[in-house]
């Protein structure tokens, strides 16, 4: 870490070299002070430029310090010595300005950015409130509704829209330290703006606080952040500037204890480290400069689609030229709904359907760099697939399955060069979930793994490591899920009940509602195979539903009736009398809403534990992200695992031998116990 003080003639420039992202670290806080100190009492400076080395400008504080006790200099103590410096402080933007990063450059009496910079206080997506004066001196900015949006959403902004709001006061093209300096040098020559703290709020209509309360509060939905920002906004607006400063370091220091500060902490981390996993550290992934899709059904329409977006041409393979047509008509509603929904133009959408070539000839295949094949789920369509592509892409063509359930070491049998073969389970839709599982077969090299991991990149998806065994690491567990779920039917609760308790627990939807939504038959043809080979699934009134072809939405009831052409869930008569003659022999019971939670979510954590054991999954934080960005666990709970460890892993051992003493889940996994005993999920080694 380096702070460094250059002088241009009469203009002094300090920079920040703290890689990887110049996070304000205790050094680099005491350093900046120093500074300030230094050049306030230089007369041959006129003004300061600020500015950062590497990718990035000031990210903000430095996360990994949150747990520890702060040390002097505080981050509102150095904002406030910027701000009232003897000479002016400009802001040098490149890459984001984030967080205190922001706060800094608030502290500044000009900011200057070139044009592909952005700004934004992102502080609650990590579940706490600026700390450092964000939320009071953005208000004097750019007025409180900005403000409000920046602080309670996180967003940032790109530099041409903050200058058009005023949160910037210069773009720079071309060389940003020589404008940041000429910048400078003309400011120093003219009376200089009042720093934010002598500014005063812009007055907003009284109704605009209840308003965009409502607003942020629904939202927010059980995160606390947000309304508690707009609450340090509305406290800028209302009370003097020390007022304010105070009130929002008291919420920031209160949040940045918070059980869900840390939940979201954690998540941050391990979104991080999940691309670049340590054990491929070093490996080199193959260029991908091409990619193919086999198969341009539900899955395979929304991978290409995200290739596409990513900027690769793409060739779509379908069996036959209607089945092509087909293919291009699903990728053309995709973008289609994407221009819908303001997310690309419509010169982008038709730029990327150009882009796609649909064909029936694998000879097209010759120079592409990866392959995904997302055909039916069924081992000889997928095998007969392999043996085309297998000679006819080069060998060192990366080959990818999208299988959800079969075995990639029997898909991959007897193909030229195994070495290249991988799994890259995608969910659905594709190009929108985030989580991507790769799943290496024993004969899968290093590079063919790296070459998945840098896809996942590519395509900005979550790329999590799992081994094989039936559906990988997210659909092995939701196995148990919906398992839980019906066992709870059986001992007296009802779907309604079961999907509202887990709507309360933080889930989008409760696991009836989302079978019915994605369709019940998918699942019956799993446990159909799974029969063939001698297993004994357990969903025995799913199955009834699904003899009486209630697939859910799809044909107008499952779970629950739905009137035509409406999605709204009603309980369905016919799926209670079902239920009751399949309880016949069950105990029933009184079920409330913590109950149920732990009769579905205690035994996914005793499946997880299993699967980290087995080395299905390296690590408890790539559980924690499959089922965020794969099942909508709630983040702000920091995933499965992460839930567990908080609730405590002892409590989670003697609660599942109570559910299992009744016969309600399995008990408490060997992992699991031992695990229990150190309180934090151990890997088996
Ligand atoms: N503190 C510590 N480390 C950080 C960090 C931070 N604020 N932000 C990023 N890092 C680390 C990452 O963990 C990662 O470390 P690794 O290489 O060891 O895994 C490394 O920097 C690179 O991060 P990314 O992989 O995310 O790099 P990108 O180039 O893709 O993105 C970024 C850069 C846009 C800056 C992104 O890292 C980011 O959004 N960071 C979070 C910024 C943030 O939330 N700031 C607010 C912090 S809270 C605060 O400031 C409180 C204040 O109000 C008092
Ligand atoms: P789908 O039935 O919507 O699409 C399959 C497509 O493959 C069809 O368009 C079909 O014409 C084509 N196809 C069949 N045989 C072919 C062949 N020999 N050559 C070229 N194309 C052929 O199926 P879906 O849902 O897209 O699933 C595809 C794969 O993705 C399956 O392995 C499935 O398990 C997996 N998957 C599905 C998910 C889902 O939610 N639907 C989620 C994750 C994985």
């Amino acid at each position: 870490m380096t702070v460094t003080i250059e002088r241009n003639s009469d203009i002094a420039v300090i920079a920040i070299d703290n890689p990887p992202v110049n996070a304000l670290s205790h050094a680099v806080r005491q350093d900046l002070w120093n500074a300030a100190e230094t050049l306030d009492t230089d007369p041959s400076v006129r003004a300061v430029v600020l500015i950062c080395e590497g990718r990035t400008f000031i990210a903000g504080a430095d996360v990994n310090e949150f747990g520890k006790p702060p040390m002097p200099p505080h981050l509102p103590d150095l904002v406030a010595r910027i701000e009232t410096a003897t000479k002016p402080w400009i802001a040098a933007i490149h890459g984001s300005a984030l967080g205190g990063g922001l706060e800094v450059a608030l502290g500044c009496r000009f900011r200057v950015a070139v044009p592909s910079a952005s700004v934004g206080l992102p502080e609650v997506l990590l579940g706490i409130v600026p700390g450092a004066g964000g939320s009071v001196r953005l208000p004097r900015l750019i007025g409180p509704a900005l403000a409000t949006e920046m602080v309670t959403t996180g967003t940032s902004v790109a530099a041409p829209k903050a200058r058009s709001q005023g949160l910037i006061d210069a773009v720079v093209e071309g060389d940003l330290e020589k404008g940041a300096i000429d910048f400078a040098r003309a400011a120093a020559d003219q009376s200089l703006p009042l720093p934010l703290r002598q500014r005063s709020v812009p007055v907003v209509d009284p109704s605009f606080w209840e308003t965009t309360s409502k607003a942020v509060a629904s939202r927010a939905k059980r995160e606390d952040a947000p309304l508690r920002a707009l609450a340090c906004v509305r406290k800028a607006a209302e009370a003097d500037f020390d007022t304010a400063m105070a009130f929002e370091r008291q919420t920031f220091l209160e949040l940045r204890g918070s059980p869900q500060a840390a939940a979201l902490r954690h998540v941050f981390f391990a979104e991080r480290s999940a691309p670049r996993p340590p054990e491929l550290a070093g490996i080199e992934p193959r260029p991908i400069r091409s990619a193919a899709v086999i198969g341009g059904g539900t899955m395979g329409a929304g991978i290409a689609a995200a290739l596409r977006d990513a900027g690769l041409p793409v060739t779509l393979v379908e069996r036959d030229e209607v089945a092509v047509e087909r293919g291009l008509s699903n990728l053309r509603s995709i973008f289609e709904s994407s221009v819908k929904r303001g997310r690309i133009t419509f010169e982008t959408a038709a730029e990327r359907l150009s882009g796609i070539i649909g064909t029936t000839d694998y000879g097209l295949l010759a120079r592409t760099d990866i392959v995904i094949e997302a055909v039916f789920e069924d081992l000889d369509v997928k095998r007969e697939v392999f043996g085309k592509l297998s000679t006819a892409c080069h060998c060192d063509a990366v080959l990818a399955t999208n299988t959800s359930y079969l075995d990639p070491e029997q898909i991959a049998a007897g193909i030229k060069h195994p070495e290249r073969f991988v799994g890259l389970h995608f969910f659905s839709p594709a190009h929108v979930m985030k989580l991507l599982e790769i799943v290496p077969t024993a004969q899968t090299t290093p590079a063919t793994l790296a070459t998945g991991f840098a896809l996942a990149r590519m395509l900005k998806k979550i790329p999590v490591r799992a081994g094989i065994c039936n559906g990988f690491i997210g659909n092995r567990i939701l196995k148990v899920t919906r398992a839980q779920a019906e066992r709870l039917l059986l001992s007296g609760a009802t779907p309604q009940a079961v999907d509202t308790a887990m709507r309360a627990f933080g889930l989008p939807m409760g696991p009836f509602e989302a079978q019915d939504l994605g369709g019940l038959d998918i699942a019956a043809f799993q446990r159909r195979a799974a029969r063939a080979r001698g297993e004994t699934p357990f969903a025995p009134i799913a199955d009834r539903l699904c003899t009486l072809e209630r697939f859910g939405q799809k044909s107008g009831g499952g779970w629950y009736d739905y009137a035509k052409g409406e999605r709204t869930p009603q309980p369905s008569e016919i799926v209670a009398s079902i239920i009751a003659e399949e309880a016949r022999e069950t105990s029933q019971q009184e079920w409330d809403e913590a109950r149920i939670i732990d009769c579905i979510a205690l035994p996914m954590v005793n499946e997880a534990a299993k699967i980290l054991h087995e080395k299905v999954a390296l690590r408890a934080g790539d559980i924690d992200l499959v089922e965020i960005h794969g099942y909508g666990f709630p983040r702000w709970r920091g995933g499965l695992m992460h839930y567990a460890e908080e609730r405590g892993l002892a409590g989670v051992v003697a609660a599942l031998e109570t559910l299992a003493a009744e016969d309600l889940a399995e008990p408490p996994s060997d992992l699991l116990r031992r695990s229990a005993e150190g309180g934090r999920f151990v890997s088996r080694d």
